[in-house]
């Protein structure tokens, strides 16, 4: 028989954070319209419920969770939801992460502790709990990068440092836990979402002129990416930081 690109998550449970907006958001949308049942989790709880409500109101599987991402004490309770739910857990999708602008000389010790912790202790924390969870279910994780972990942008060290701290880190965990749990980063360029909304739309315009695609992201082109690499389409995947920008990351033109 056949496998549809509809049923890819049949039966499996998928726990993603930061996902009450933007791309996170786009993702509980997509996986669960491929058959998961998402656990939809956020520091705003509210914003949770109500992607979680429209996922259900599109037929979909979903339930919500506050989950303040750099809490390590706060983790163990998500990843147990999730098992108490559907006594699984296929995908982790780790999804924090916000630009903070300024310069190295310019930060103070607050902003890029504070700015670390969002972007990269919590994928510790998130990985440390699920890893049994995710390994009964010969399950993934997809961690959320960006492409500064790979090109370096004026004003932006903490957040470069911390994606690229992902990248090193999904490395790791691959190798680590090989056939058992296979994890990924998927390496957005840039997306149109809250991180973007205090954009100048000549910054937008230019940004778009400079991508060969000619445009700027949408969350949902992130969100397939998400879906393929936690899939079995990507069962021989692993280690891998997918570069999803419209060939921005790729292109020398002006
Ligand atoms: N938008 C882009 O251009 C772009 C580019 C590359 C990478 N990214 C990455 O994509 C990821 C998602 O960002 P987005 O663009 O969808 O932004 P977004 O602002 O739409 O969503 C971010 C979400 O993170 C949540 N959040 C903030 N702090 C949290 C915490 N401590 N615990 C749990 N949730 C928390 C917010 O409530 C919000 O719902 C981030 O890791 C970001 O770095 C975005």
């Amino acid at each position: 028989m056949s496998r549809t690109i509809a049923t890819r998550y049949a039966g499996h449970t998928a726990l993603l954070t930061a996902a009450a907006s933007g791309i996170g958001a786009a993702t509980a949308h997509r996986l669960a319209a491929e058959g998961a049942s998402v656990l939809v989790t956020d520091v705003d709880e509210e914003g949770a419920a109500r992607v979680a409500e429209e996922v259900r109101a599109k037929g979909g599987d979903a339930r919500h969770r506050a989950l303040d991402v750099t809490d390590p004490e706060a983790w163990p309770h998500a990843v147990r939801a999730a098992e108490q739910w559907t006594g699984r857990l296929d995908l982790l999708h780790l999804n924090a992460g916000r630009n903070l602008p300024g310069a190295v000389h310019e930060l103070d010790d607050a902003a890029w502790h504070g700015h670390l912790r969002l972007a990269l202790d919590s994928v510790f924390y998130g990985c440390r709990a699920a890893v049994p969870l995710l390994s009964a279910a010969r399950g993934a994780i997809v961690v959320t990068s960006s492409v500064h972990a790979v090109l370096g942008f004026s004003g932006f060290p903490a957040y470069a440092a911390a994606k690229g701290g992902v990248t090193a880190l999904v490395r790791q965990l691959a190798v680590e836990y090989g056939g058992r749990i296979r994890v990924n980063a998927v390496v957005p360029g840039a997306v149109d979402t809250g991180l973007w909304v205090d954009a100048p739309a000549e910054y937008r315009a230019r940004t778009a002129a400079r991508t060969p695609v000619g445009r700027i992201g949408e969350p949902e082109d992130i969100a397939a990416a998400v879906a393929f690499l936690g899939s079995a389409d990507a069962a021989f995947v692993t280690g891998q930081n997918l570069v999803v920008d419209g060939g921005r990351s790729i292109s020398a033109d002006e």
